[in-house]
């Protein structure tokens, strides 16, 4: 890969040649060009700028000069390491550093990796006229902007080494380690790196986190996923909200809800609030009962006896009575900005448990009953109904029970699992009315006093 840094500072570029990417270069991995703009100029004071046309301050590079310095650079032989080395066709990219260029991200820098050659023309004053990236673009050349962040440097050098750097470090051979390329920033999903620690073990009284002190490595790689997703979400949240959603497994997505971020089965992430319901809730949760219960009922339940049940215990009064009364009983709704997209009810009064659990020795006394969890069927699996289950389960340790109990279709398998992921463990069996239709329910128990 060959780099043509063209400036009136060609001396700014003279660390490039230190630590890794002088030895890339003594390896002919990268050949580095630093130029002087003014070797392209003419007349008695080699001038490069002048006024701007329409007024206004500053001065403009002049396009006549840049554009010798593009014609022969952009002509020169890619065979540095003999005729037998050379490219085809190579691509060939003119990069100018601007404020105002689109943003240099790290897919942008992977891309300009493949490039064979990278000429940057880092204008100074004002910019450089406009024409110059216009005329290349029109020949066929390809011309990038780009910009380094949202503030305004002196010139272009200094973005031009980051770019140069950028893009070096991640050509074949050049990183002592290539693993060290896998997991960092920007990389992958596109999620931020986790922290890192080494010795000494306790640093002015900050400890080591346990997990990585052990030799669990799977422990660790999550550990490591989950603070990578929080500081993510924490510090730009852009870029949680635009994750590659093919590489986020069902536990990702479980701590992105938790953070506030949900990845639906199709379509785009969204911001995810889990809040107590209110009376203005109260028709949309029902709507939400309504369309979410048929979803886990067993395929040989009637559909009028799925109606039935719908019609007298998921209709608005009996969410208005619910929700009225948060002394006995909890919902909890997930929210993004479609609307409502999931529920939980739990019981928590002196009378929580159904009458079938309250038998001596079935369930602790002082426990609480998770009645439903339900969550739209666009956004299974998107962590929602992770977040909704524990932030019951927390209500309910919060207001003083020490169990919570719920019961679950025997049929239902994926259900159990994920309560058993939640700690709820199998306690008993019951049955359970829909429509006047006996269902065979699990009861699952979480104990909250460990
Ligand atoms: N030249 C001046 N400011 C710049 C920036 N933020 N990015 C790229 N080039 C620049």
């Amino acid at each position: 890969m060959r780099f043509d840094l063209i400036s009136i500072f060609p001396d700014y570029f003279a660390p490039l040649r230190l630590s890794l990417m002088g030895k890339a270069e003594d390896a002919g991995l990268v050949q580095l060009h630093a130029h002087d703009l003014r070797d392209w100029a003419t007349g008695k004071h080699r001038s490069v700028d002048d006024t701007p046309y329409g007024g206004g301050a500053g001065m403009v590079m002049r396009a006549d000069v840049w554009a010798r310095a593009l014609d022969d650079v952009l002509s020169v032989p890619l065979a540095a390491r003999g005729a037998e080395d050379a490219p085809a066709s190579p691509r060939r990219v003119v990069a100018i550093p601007t404020p105002s260029g689109t943003p240099l991200t790290q897919p942008r820098v992977e891309d300009l990796a493949r490039a064979d050659q990278i000429i940057v023309a880092c204008g100074r004053y004002e910019g450089i006229d406009a024409r110059v990236a216009e005329h290349y673009h029109g020949v066929g050349v390809e011309v990038v902007e780009f910009s380094i962040g949202d503030y305004v440097l002196n010139g272009g050098e200094v973005a031009a080494m980051v770019l140069t750097e950028a893009v070096a470090r991640l050509l074949d051979g050049f990183m002592g380690n290539p693993d060290s390329l896998v997991e960092e920033s920007h990389s992958g999903a596109g999620l931020l790196e986790y922290p890192v620690f080494t010795k000494p073990r306790e640093f002015r009284s900050i400890e080591i986190p346990e997990v990585l002190l052990g030799g669990n490595h799977a422990a660790i790689e999550r550990w490591r996923r989950d603070r990578a997703i929080e500081k993510t979400v924490r510090v730009r949240p852009d870029l949680a909200l635009s994750l590659d959603a093919s590489s986020l497994t069902p536990e990702d997505r479980a701590t992105l809800a938790h953070c506030g971020v949900a990845y639906p089965q199709a379509g785009a992430a969204e911001r995810l609030d889990v809040r107590l319901a209110g009376l203005e809730d109260v028709v949309a949760v029902s709507e939400l009962a309504a369309r979410t219960f048929p979803d886990a009922c067993p395929e040989n339940l009637p559909q009028e006896a799925i109606d039935d049940h719908i019609a007298r215990q998921l209709n608005p009064d009996v969410f208005d009575a619910l929700i009225s009364d948060p002394e006995r009983h909890r919902v909890f709704v997930a929210e993004v900005w479609g609307g409502l997209v999931g529920y939980v009810l739990t019981h928590v009064g002196p009378d929580a448990l159904p009458s079938e659990l309250v038998r001596p020795g079935r369930v602790e006394d002082g426990s609480a009953y998770l009645s439903k969890c339900y969550v739209d069927q666009a956004w299974r699996g998107s962590g929602i109904a992770d977040v909704l289950l524990e932030r019951a389960v927390a209500d309910a340790a919060e207001l003083g029970h020490t169990a919570v109990v719920l019961g679950t279709n025997r049929g239902n398998k994926a259900a159990q699992a994920f309560y058993k992921r939640h700690g709820f463990r199998k306690r008993s069996t019951r049955t359970f009315d829909v429509g006047g239709v006996r269902n065979d329910d699990v009861v699952m128990v979480r104990d909250l006093t460990a």
